[in-house]
């Protein structure tokens, strides 16, 4: 019986020390130790050479084994992977699962791209509130209460407050840093805007702008042709031509809008150049004097200049993409494919 005993912790000190990396050494340990003719059912059946008085001790000796030997194989079982079948097995010298890694929205893309051009011809950017009150939005850029200009931009009013409303342009951030601001001024300001529009492949309840400024003495319009045309060769490549047409603008004068030739055709004539050969790509002009006086700068002493331009127009020449909705509406198959732009 004390040789039994002895026996017993030797092998308990046995299973302690078993160690499992597989499903099959697992499984070879129940079948060596919880088996039909394993080692537990071996030494419970030495129960009956134990003599009747030691039995009741001896029981409870080879119960605790038992449930020894049987919390061990969980125990193994759980870190082979819960099975014992050889299949599970696990090779942990394989490659660990891909982490998904996500990438930049083609706006975002484009906005940066826009605006380390400009920042390194000396631009500072500036930011400012989408919801803006009128006069930063349009009073301060020579938009009149009751001015026919006013339709071209018509936008979200705040209900309680009209005079509060969801800006239509960034120009509105031109006016603020004129506001705190005396020449000479070099800014970009990008930021989402917002216009009424019956959303559409064409055009959006919102979009997004990069408008610039530039104000100091003797600023002319060939400073801001120059400047612009450095913008698209960065943008677009050396190849690519410009041209300036005459447009209206209340807060520029004289004021332009300018073209690039089309990037898909090369100037031939296709569908996205509606067969001109031209893409028209952003708005201009100098600043008008009116829009200096109403900052209190001297426009006999000061000009400038200011241009206003899409993102998401950029951004569909850049990439083709044909309709705006898509930028919006977080398609995965869509902003997968910017995946490793930079
Ligand atoms: N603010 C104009 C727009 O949103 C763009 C523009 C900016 C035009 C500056 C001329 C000068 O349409």
């Amino acid at each position: 019986m004390e040789e039994l005993v002895q026996q017993i912790e030797q092998l308990k000190q046995e299973i302690n020390e078993y160690q499992s990396v597989s499903a099959e050494l697992t499984e070879a340990f129940r079948i060596k130790y919880l088996g039909t003719k394993g080692i537990v059912k071996n030494i419970m059946g030495e129960m009956k050479n134990v003599p009747n008085d030691r039995k009741k001790e001896f029981g409870q000796i080879l119960n605790e084994f038992k449930v020894f030997a049987e919390s061990k194989y969980e125990f193994l079982k759980e870190s082979t992977n819960g099975s014992t079948k050889a299949s599970a097995t696990i090779d942990w010298s394989l490659p660990g699962d891909p982490v998904g890694v996500g990438s930049r929205h083609p706006l975002s893309l484009v906005r940066n791209q826009i605006v380390s051009i400009f920042k390194r011809l000396g631009f500072a950017v500036a930011e400012g509130p989408e919801i803006e009150d009128d006069w930063h939005n349009f009073g301060a850029m020579n938009l009149p209460e009751d001015h026919p200009a006013r339709d071209m931009q018509d936008t979200f009013y705040i209900h309680k407050d009209p005079s509060w409303l969801l800006r239509t342009h960034t120009s509105s951030v031109q006016a603020r840093v004129m506001e705190k601001q005396k020449p000479p001024i070099r800014v970009i300001c990008p930021g989402r805007v917002y216009r009424n529009e019956t959303v559409s492949a064409r055009a959006h309840c919102f979009f997004h702008q990069v408008e610039g400024l530039y104000i100091d003495e003797h600023v002319s319009f060939a400073d801001l042709k120059q400047t612009l045309y450095f913008f698209v060769q960065e943008m677009f490549g050396k190849d690519v031509k410009v041209r300036f047409r005459p447009s209206y603008f209340p807060f520029t004068e004289p004021s332009a809008e300018m073209d690039i030739s089309c990037l898909i055709c090369g100037g031939e004539g296709c569908n996205v150049c509606k067969h001109t050969g031209w893409v028209e790509i952003l708005g201009s002009g100098m600043v008008h004097p009116k829009v200096l006086e109403n900052f209190g700068i001297d426009p006999n002493k000061y000009t400038g200049f200011a241009f206003g331009m899409g993102v998401e127009r950029i951004a569909q020449l850049k990439y083709q993409v044909n309709d705006l909705r898509l930028y919006s509406q977080n398609d995965i198959r869509f902003l997968k494919q910017f995946t490793g732009a930079v």
